[in-house]
């Protein structure tokens, strides 16, 4: 062991922070691409988990229900699937007045091309055809998560590739401000990348969405599962069982992939797939006694948590408690690298 000296600062161990828009419940590829890693992370380090709910409203200013309905959906899901409150802080975005005090400080530090630039934005923006009348709202989403991000002194950030341009709009803003206050005021933070791409709808044409038909929920019904991997994309030139399929972009074996437990059995399947001779009714069956064994117990979970909706705000209301008092702290320090400290 190598003997430090007494003036060698000891580095700040990380801090984890991952959000969710509150505009769905939780699915498949969320936990896949994340809810599982949390799991894992909140027994190595301080874990916060925001539920995004201002967020959700930015494309949703006109249907506010759709995201008011599924805040404690999502707080379900957590709990559901393993989330463990006594280690994870949960908290409610709209809740935690900091969050968008910050929002407004940081505000002047960005312009307006950054925010055009951000190709994630860009990607949304053009997908959601808003025309011209793009949410002042949603353009400055990412100033809002850099708040999010900064507001808990997060370091790792575990997120999908698509939030990567989150993340350096989140270092601009806190490299600018510390420059400002010739002080380190901020923290900068680093992605945490999850290995496992992102998980294909049903029918293997897009990802996953909360808002689209083709997609597992945690709290699918037995038979909506069923349903769900029987309708399938495998490869439309296996037509007879002897036939050799493809494995690559058949979303069944995507899935056993992620979901699986017996990887040298997957890779088994999938020889004798390519060789002919596997049929995708048989594929779809080992499938679909997988998914069903892993989602059957956190679908009774969730129904029983949801059965007591004032738990769930009263677990939701003590993370965002605790939330409040670290942010506050936050933008203290914010304003007063702003001058913004007479009382
Ligand atoms: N933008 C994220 C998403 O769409 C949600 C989110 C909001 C988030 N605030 C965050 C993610 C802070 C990580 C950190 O999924």
């Amino acid at each position: 062991m190598q003997q430090h000296s007494s003036l060698s600062i000891p580095a700040q161990p990380d801090k984890v922070l991952t959000g969710d828009r509150a505009t769905g419940p939780l699915h498949l590829g969320h936990y896949v691409g994340s809810l599982k890693q949390r799991i894992e992370l909140q027994h190595r380090f301080e874990q916060t988990i925001l539920v995004a709910d201002m967020q959700g409203l930015t494309d949703n200013g006109h249907q506010p229900q759709k995201v008011a309905a599924n805040i404690l959906n999502v707080v379900a899901d957590y709990l559901a699937v393993g989330i463990d409150p006594a280690k994870t802080t949960i908290c409610l975005q709209s809740s935690i007045p900091a969050l968008a005090e910050l929002t407004m400080y940081y505000a002047n530090l960005v312009s307006i091309a950054r925010l055009e630039r951000n190709p994630t934005v860009k990607n949304e923006i053009n997908s959601k055809a808003f025309g011209r009348s793009i949410p002042a709202g949603f353009l400055t989403y990412p100033i809002s998560q850099a708040a999010d991000i900064t507001a808990f002194k997060a370091t790792l950030i575990p997120v999908g590739d698509d939030q990567l341009p989150m993340l350096e709009q989140t270092n601009e803003i806190v490299r600018k401000l510390n420059q400002i206050a010739q002080d380190e005021v901020l923290v900068e933070c680093r992605p945490l990348l999850s290995h496992m791409t992102r998980l294909p709808s049903v029918d293997g044409k897009s990802k996953m969405s909360k808002t689209m038909g083709n997609t597992i929920m945690l709290g699918s019904s037995e038979q909506d599962i069923s349903k769900a991997v029987k309708a399938m994309y495998t490869d439309p030139t296996h037509i007879n069982i002897n036939d050799p399929g493809r494995v690559e972009g058949n979303v069944v074996f995507t899935y056993l992939d992620a979901f699986h437990p017996d990887l040298q059995y997957v890779a088994e399947l999938k020889s004798h797939y390519r060789a002919g001779g596997l049929g995708d009714g048989k594929t779809k069956t080992i499938l679909e006694e997988c998914l069903q064994s892993l989602l059957a117990p956190i679908r009774e979970r969730r129904a029983l948590l949801l059965a007591d909706k004032a738990q769930l705000v009263s677990i939701l209301k003590e993370g965002t408690a605790k939330a409040r008092e670290e942010s506050d702290g936050v933008l203290r320090r914010v304003k007063t690298a702003f001058g913004l400290n007479l009382f």
